[in-house]
């Protein structure tokens, strides 16, 4: 008799380790590219409507016809309702220039005490799969830069956030 009958399942069972690719810059560090959405993520943070929460966040997006569409997180008394900032700025992006792909996306944030947090804030696991849409349209990868108060994570793509994401087609 063995003692965890359990084991049986695992007998064919393999397992898998997914690694995630970042990596990691000083806010002076990054190329003039980067840099740029960077500080747009950050000014961004001022135009968080966040009384409830208190935490800022600011998104820059970086759209292959030159444009930058910015977002900030919009929050309401029935607190559902509100929005964070990378899905405020990819549906603007999304409503405003439908043909353009993006090409890369910087967040940044603000805690309640008003400074920019390090590490790095990351987006949550909505924005993930909102993004990932956008990265799919696209065709192609599109970068992700977390902007810290002095570290900067910078990820290849956003289905290197989103590991095993879901999708239909
Ligand atoms: N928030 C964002 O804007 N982006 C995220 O990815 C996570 C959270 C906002 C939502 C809410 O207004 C506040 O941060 C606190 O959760």
């Amino acid at each position: 008799m063995r003692s965890n009958p359990l084991s049986d399942c695992d007998i064919n069972m393999t397992e898998k380790t997914i690694n995630i690719p970042v990596k990691v810059y000083g806010l002076d560090e990054l190329s003039p590219e980067r840099r740029r959405v960077a500080d747009l993520a950050l000014r961004y943070t001022e135009n968080a409507y966040a009384p409830y929460s208190r935490f800022s966040v600011g998104a820059a997006i970086e759209l292959d016809n030159g444009e930058f569409v910015c977002g900030a997180n919009q929050e309401n008394v029935a607190y559902p309702s509100g929005t964070c900032a990378e899905r405020s700025a990819c549906f603007s992006a999304g409503a405003r220039f439908p043909q353009a792909r993006f090409v890369r996306i910087a967040v940044a944030a603000r805690g309640t005490d008003g400074a920019v947090t390090e590490p790095p804030t990351a987006p949550c696991g909505a924005c993930r799969q909102s993004l990932l849409e956008y990265e799919r349209l696209a065709g192609h990868d599109v970068e992700v830069i977390l902007t810290g108060r002095e570290t900067v994570y910078v990820l290849p793509s956003v289905r290197s956030l989103l590991p095993l994401a879901f999708t239909e087609f």
